[in-house]
């Protein structure tokens, strides 16, 4: 019988580029953009000329449904050049080992059990909070990027080691930073071979590698020795055992996933955080109606987590900077058989480029997509979109495993700071999202702390 042409998958078309070079240079010269304008010109799936292997990039809400969650089975993540940092982490890892590690881990990360954390995020926003007082008192402005960073980090690593760093937390903080820059570097690396070369960064990033290693593998058998209680996440990892087989992790697995927790596990929420401020900085009647909310709700009391569910407001702008700047701005996924995603073939071995900052964008979903309007995120107007039309933090059976973590992380650092301080923006600043591993404001966000009582 002769095959009906109409029902054969379409083949995806996309920007010409140079020769050999393809759009290589349009992609250095300006990422955010190229992949906007090319979903807007080409549509659900477009090809794009990136050398030998075969790229698409798909951005309508179905497709990616799709990908990530209905056919997940047929994509692999690929992040293979991160290996030597984070292991089988769970980023990292794939198939049934990935499947094993994150049925152990799931529960710490569960909404229910976050409480035990946020002791951890108060704190460290406390110790933050006194230090701008200072700053206030010296009219001296805060890069609130810098600062969000910093004091993400410091949260992570309570969060993880309790206050076991001890004298040396200076040295790990360092050691991870050098860890994230390599990481950031790697990812966006042509070539795996120029990683390897014993040049001084390298060199100094393999030395972070080693004291790292040591600090949790000593930690790891110190823990396994101590009958001392403790409630910090490394106790939890460790103790952690299968619900089937009873088994717990090696110390390798438990060292790799340790890492890649606090890689995946602040700098995006400092960017958010980041973003939360430019945004509502340069919205005066969204920043009034955030702090209505935050004084009514608190009263200035120190958050709880029964206060979380009534920031309804403080949520929807949460949500609505993580639409604006999705700190995770692309992902990938490997096609590991031929499909047919939205209508089009994708051939075995293709890469599909996912992201949430196109989608987000897109003006045949959001109504005026470039505006800052937290309302987007009402339950009404919610229920009346795509599930995926809105994937911050990924999607199916690998969506972010810290979602609910850094959603409480940012509003009790949003509530606290707006009882505070109101910022607002230093002038004449050039403030660009620039999209390295994630989206970060640069050169940064530089903010004055107006004192509110
Ligand atoms: C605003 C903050 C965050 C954003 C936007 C974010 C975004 C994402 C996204 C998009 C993915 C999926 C990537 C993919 O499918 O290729 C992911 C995975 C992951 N995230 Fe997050 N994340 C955030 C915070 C966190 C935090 C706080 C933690 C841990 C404490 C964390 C740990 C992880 C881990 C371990 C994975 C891999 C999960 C798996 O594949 O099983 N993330 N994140």
């Amino acid at each position: 019988m002769l095959n009906d042409e109409s029902t054969l998958p379409l083949k995806a078309s996309g920007p010409r580029g140079y020769p050999l070079i393809g759009v290589i240079p349009h992609l250095r010269k300006d990422p955010l953009n190229f992949f906007l304008s090319t979903a807007i010109e080409y549509g659900d799936v477009a090809k794009l000329d990136l050398g030998p292997r075969e790229f698409y990039l798909v951005t309508q809400p179905e497709s990616i449904k799709y990908i990530l969650q209905d056919n997940n089975r047929n994509y692999r993540k690929g992040y293979d050049q991160a290996k030597p940092l984070l292991g089988e982490g769970l980023v990292t890892s794939e198939g049934n080992f990935w499947l094993q590690q994150r049925r152990l881990i799931q529960p710490l990360f569960l909404q229910s059990q976050i409480g035990r954390y946020i002791p951890f995020i108060t704190a460290a926003t406390d110790e933050m909070l006194a230090e701008w007082e200072i700053h206030a008192l010296n009219n001296k402005p805060v890069d609130v990027a810098h600062e969000m960073m910093r004091l993400t980090q410091k949260i992570i690593l309570r969060t993880m080691f309790s206050t076991d760093t001890g004298a040396e937390t200076e040295q790990i903080a360092h050691a991870f930073d050098m860890s994230l820059e390599h990481l950031n570097q790697i990812l966006f690396s042509p070539s795996r071979i120029l990683d390897r070369l014993p040049t001084p960064a390298n060199i100094r990033h393999r030395h972070a590698l080693e004291y790292l290693n040591k600090f949790v593998f000593d930690l790891i058998s110190q823990r396994r020795l101590s009958k001392k209680e403790s409630n910090d996440l490394l106790s939890r990892l460790i103790q952690a055992r299968d619900s089937e087989t009873g088994l717990g992790m090696s110390d390798q697995q438990v060292r790799d996933e340790v890492m890649t927790i606090f890689l995946a596990g602040h700098e995006t929420t400092a960017n958010a955080l980041a973003w939360t401020w430019y945004l509502l900085a340069n919205s005066p009647e969204q920043y009034d109606s955030l702090v209505s909310e935050i004084d009514q709700v608190l009263a200035g009391r120190t958050p709880t987590e029964n206060d979380l569910a009534a920031l309804i407001f403080s949520r929807m702008v949460f949500d609505e900077t993580l639409r604006l700047y999705p700190p995770a701005w692309m992902f990938a996924r490997h096609a590991i058989e031929d499909d047919e995603v939205g209508g089009y073939f994708i051939p075995a071995n293709s890469m599909l480029m996912i992201s949430p900052y196109v989608t987000h964008r897109l003006p045949d979903i959001w109504h005026d997509p470039e505006y800052f309007y937290p309302q987007r995120f009402n339950s009404e107007n919610i229920g009346q979109r795509h599930k995926f039309a809105y994937f911050p933090f990924g999607g199916g059976p690998r969506v972010c495993i810290g979602n609910m973590f850094a959603i409480t992380e940012g509003l009790i650092i949003l509530s606290m700071v707006t009882q505070y301080f109101r910022l607002s923006l230093v002038p004449q600043q050039n403030i660009k999202p620039t999209p390295i591993a994630t989206l970060q404001p640069k050169p940064g966000v530089f903010m004055n702390l107006i004192g509110r009582n």
